[in-house]
This record gives structure tokens, C-alpha cells and sequence, in this order.
């Protein structure tokens, strides 16, 4: 049976809508520009997965409130901004099935967009001294830019191990995710011991999320971005690096050289792409994916039985079964 966001989302309904409204109203600008821009992103919304882990994570460690809002908001705003630079930073002209802000007003627009929505992000925090919140999410976009800056270091000499590809997800993805646990447990009052659980069970959600994410690259499927992408940008992902270590030492050469210098030909790209599903590079991939959500649904097992508790452990099943 596949799960349904709006089944998941039940218990915090109304809180996810009351949310709505005040993401909405925190990204007003009166610059037209600007204001232009920003309808146009909450038109496109995406799926909204980081405030339903912060509110969820939020009921199951403690009591929702205000101050759930704005982490939820805050962390909607630096998604949202790491969202339009990373299009810009991958030269992507797709996203969340339309066309991304570079593709529409340009990188020179799209940065400062990013800029500006994360000085929303920072301000809605400062203004109400969540302070608490704000460090959360200020060490997550830290190692987001990290993680992302590591991986292309990598790129250029396509030297990734598997443990170093874990390393660039934990920071480029998982991080934000944990935060996002964090955040709701923190701002429902939790105690420190209870904020770590959940940044726990949300680094292993966020694994498993970037993972899914990775396998979509060598997916068919109508996803809202582009496939195929990754290797086109060098980006060696999962299913890939599983690949080449399957196979002897010129085929090996054989693939990395197509990667590195044939990135723009789709013909060889197709090559690359049936290379990894042939030595096995998806299985694996679904293979580690698995294990991290194990990993989550022991940590959430830890929490006592609520319907928030029942809703955050099948957004863990619905973040591997998602089709966008
Ligand atoms: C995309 O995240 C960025 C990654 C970490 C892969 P989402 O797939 O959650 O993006 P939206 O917000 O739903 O568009
Ligand atoms: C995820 O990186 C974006 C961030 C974590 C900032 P990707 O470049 O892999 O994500 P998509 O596939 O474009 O959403
Ligand atoms: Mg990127
Ligand atoms: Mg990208």
C-alpha cells in the first residue's frame, strides 16, 4: 500500500495549514521584484516534508506551540533558499516540476533570492530570540555547504570512497533533516537527551532520504527534475561508486573517463547509466537505504505511543516509497 502525504499529515492537519499562511507571510517583500518571486515559489510549493518532521517530532517529544512555527518556517525558509542557489550551483533549469528561478530571472536574480530568503529565516528567529532553534539550523546550513563544497572537490577527481559519499550526505542532507527533529523536539520542550534522539532519527531519515534522491537520477520516473543529471555534473552518487568497485581495473578507467569528459553526450551517459544498473549499483543503493530506516524506526520505537509517533514513522516509509 503506498502512503499518502495527506494520510501522514492527519494529526497536524490544521497545524500545517495555520503553517502555511505564516511561511507564506514570512517571505513578504516590498520590493515587487522580490514579492513576484516569492509567489511564485509558494505557488510551487514542494512537498513540505521538513515542517511535517518538525511538527510530528514535535508532538512525540513534547507539546506543539508558537515557537513550532517558526523553526518550522525557519527551516522551510533555508531549504527553500539552499534549493534555488543549489540551481544555480548545478545549472539546473528544473524544479519541483516547473522551471527554477535561474532558468526564469537568471543566476545574478536567483542569489540573491537565496540571500534574501535566508535572511528572512535568520530574522524570524532573532526577532522572537528563538536563539535555541537558530543554532540548530545555523550548524545544519554550515555543513550543508560543507557537504555540498566536498562533493564538488570530489567531482573534479572522481575519487569518492563510499564512506566519503556517506560523509557528503550526512552533510548535505541529513543534517537538515536531523535539525528538523531537533527543532520540533526543542521548541515542544524536550530535554536535551530527548533534542539528541530525535537529530538521531533524523540524520538516518535524511540517509535515507538523499539515497532515494540519488537512485531518482537513474530513474524513469516523472520526478519535477531532470534525470541523469548527477553524472552529467560529475557527481558520483551511491549506485555508481557500488558499481566500480564491482568491476576490474579498465572498465573502471573506462566509466570514470566517460564521467569526466563526456559528461554533455547523453548517448554516453545512457552508457554510464545501464554500466551501473548491470553491476548491481541499484540494489546496493535500495540495499543501504533500508538499513538507515531501520536504523530510524529503532530510535522512533523509543518514544512513547502517540498518533504523532505513528505519523513520523510512516513519513519514514513514505520518504524511501516517494515518487517526486
Ligand atoms: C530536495 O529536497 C533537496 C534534497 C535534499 C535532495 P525535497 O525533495 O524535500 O524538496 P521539496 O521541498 O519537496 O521540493
Ligand atoms: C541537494 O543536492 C540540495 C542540497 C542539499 C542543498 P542535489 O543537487 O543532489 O539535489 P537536487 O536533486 O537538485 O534536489
Ligand atoms: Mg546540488
Ligand atoms: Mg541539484
Amino acid at each position: 500500500m503506498s502512503l499518502q502525504l495527506k494520510e501522514i499529515q492527519a494529526p497536524i492537519s490544521a497545524e500545517m495549514e495555520t503553517f502555511e499562511r505564516k511561511f507564506r507571510d514570512s517571505m513578504k517583500s516590498k520590493v515587487f521584484l522580490l514579492d513576484k518571486i516569492m509567489g511564485y515559489i509558494v505557488k510551487r510549493k514542494g512537498k513540505q516534508m521538513r515542517p511535517m518532521f518538525v511538527f510530528l517530532s514535535a508532538g512525540t517529544a513534547g507539546q506543539i506551540n508558537d515557537r513550532c512555527y517558526r523553526g518550522a518556517s525557519l527551516i522551510e525558509l533555508l531549504h527553500t533558499a539552499t534549493l534555488v542557489h543549489d540551481d544555480v550551483v548545478d545549472d539546473s533549469n528544473m524544479r519541483r516540476g516547473f522551471f527554477s528561478i535561474n532558468a526564469l530571472w537568471k543566476n545574478k536574480i536567483a542569489v540573491l533570492v537565496g540571500d534574501y530568503l535566508l535572511s528572512r529565516g535568520l530574522l524570524l528567529s532573532i526577532d522572537n530570540e528563538d536563539f535555541d532553534l537558530l543554532k540548530i539550523v545555523s550548524e545544519a546550513v554550515r555543513e550543508m555547504s560543507e557537504g555540498e563544497l566536498l562533493q564538488m572537490a570530489k567531482a573534479r577527481t572522481l575519487d569518492i570512497t563510499e564512506d566519503l559519499y556517506y560523509d557528503v550526505i550526512r552533510q548535505k542532507t541529513a543534517s537538515l533533516i536531523g535539525s528538523c527533529c531537533a527543532v520540533g523536539a526543542a521548541s515542544a520542550g524536550a530535554d536535551s537527551d530527548t533534542i539528541a534522539r530525535m537529530k538521531e532519527f533524523g540524520l538516518n531519515v535524511g540517509m535515507a532520504f538523499q539515497i532515494k534522491d540519488d537512485l531518482f537520477d537513474y530513474g524513469p520516473d516523472e520526478i519535477g527534475k531532470p534525470t541523469g543529471i548527477d553524472i552529467k555534473e560529475k557527481k558520483m552518487t551511491l549506485p555508481l561508486i557500488h558499481a566500480l568497485q564491482q568491476t576490474d581495473a579498465s572498465t573502471k578507467r573506462k566509466i570514470k573517463r566517460i564521467v569526466k569528459s563526456n559528461s554533455k553526450n547523453q548517448k554516453k551517459i545512457n552508457e554510464v547509466i545501464s554500466f551501473v544498473k548491470s553491476n548491481g549499483g541499484i540494489e546496493y543503493a535500495k540495499k543501504v537505504m533500508n538499513e538507515y530506516v531501520d536504523k530510524a524506526m529503532a530510535v522512533v520505537e523509543t518514544f512513547p505511543e502517540s498518533q504523532y509517533k505513528t505519523s513520523l514513522a510512516n513519513l519514514v516509509q513514505f520518504t524511501i516509497e516517494r515518487t517526486k
